[in-house]
């Protein structure tokens, strides 16, 4: 018995690095999995090793999601599970010379491809009783990442989405959380990057470390939290700090007076 036996699932950035060792995870675990990325060919291959299904195209424009939905609706009848993924980084740490395209182009998948993602897939998911989101965040959606601040805005930004929109998507019985890893061994760190990370005594880790972490959450009941993944640490849910000033434990005013519906 897999722990998601007859659940179906959707992995953006399914087709390398921590998506594709999620989407393996999910497989093996039982579900029927949907691969999403604009990698077409290598994306082919990561969902035909699973037996899964494949959609291309960019997770920041609304009409990839329509294909997705689409495609879990017709290929296996529904959706249970989403793991909102793809991501790049900017490759550029000065603010001054950051261009206009290297800006869109992260702002649309690290941001849009959430934002865009969650939207399409609630009400499927809530059809069918309810779910589980993940979204990948970062370390450096939850610290200063001075070589590139704009990825860090970006995973920020994933954070305080999870942490807003999970109230409102419990009595769908829809769980929303994120993932913050640290520096994972994957192609969005080049060899260079590693070689220096590794020599200044960073242990990198294993995207299947990560892939346990996601797993973890879409068959947990916690909600709204930020799961941190350091290597040679077990996963931990961050925990804020509640903010000080003149009104006290503000997210429960919010819940108080119906302002987090
Ligand atoms: N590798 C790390 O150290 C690390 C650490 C923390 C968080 N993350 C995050 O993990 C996620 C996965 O990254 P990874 O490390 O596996 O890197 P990766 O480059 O191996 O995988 C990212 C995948 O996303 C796809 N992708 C990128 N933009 C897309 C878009 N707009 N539409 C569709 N597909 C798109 C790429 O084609 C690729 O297959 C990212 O969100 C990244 O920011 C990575």
């Amino acid at each position: 018995m897999g722990l998601l036996d007859g659940k179906v699932a959707v992995v953006t950035g399914g087709a390398s690095g921590i998506g594709q060792a999620t989407a393996r995870r999910f497989a093996a675990e039982g579900a029927s999995v949907v691969v999403a990325d604009r990698a077409a060919d290598a994306g082919e291959v990561a969902a035909k090793e699973i037996d899964g299904r494949f959609v291309a195209g960019d997770v920041g424009e609304p009409e990839t999601w329509e294909a997705i939905v689409a495609t879990a609706e017709d290929a296996f009848g529904g959706l249970d599970i989403a793991y909102l993924n793809a991501g790049v980084t900017t490759g550029e740490g000065n603010i001054a010379a950051l261009t206009d395209k290297q800006y869109r182009r992260i702002m649309r998948a690290n941001v849009d491809g959430v934002v865009f993602g969650a939207r399409a897939v609630i009400p499927p998911i809530a059809k069918r009783g309810g779910g589980a989101i993940v979204a990948t965040a970062s370390l450096a959606g939850l610290i200063a990442f001075p070589p590139d601040p704009i990825y860090n805005m970006t995973k920020h930004a994933v954070v305080g989405f999870i942490r807003g929109i999970a109230p409102q998507l419990q009595a769908q019985g829809i769980t929303a959380n994120c993932v913050c890893p640290g520096i994972v061994a994957t192609g969005l760190v080049n060899d260079e990057a590693r070689t220096r990370l590794e020599s200044a005594g960073f242990v990198l880790i294993e995207p299947e470390e990560i892939a346990a972490a996601v797993l973890e959450c879409v068959t947990g009941t916690a909600t709204g939290q930020a799961v941190v993944c350091q290597a040679g640490r077990d996963p931990l849910a961050y925990e804020f700090r509640d903010v000080p000033g003149p009104r006290q434990g503000q997210q429960r005013d919010f819940r108080a007076i119906g302002m987090d519906q």
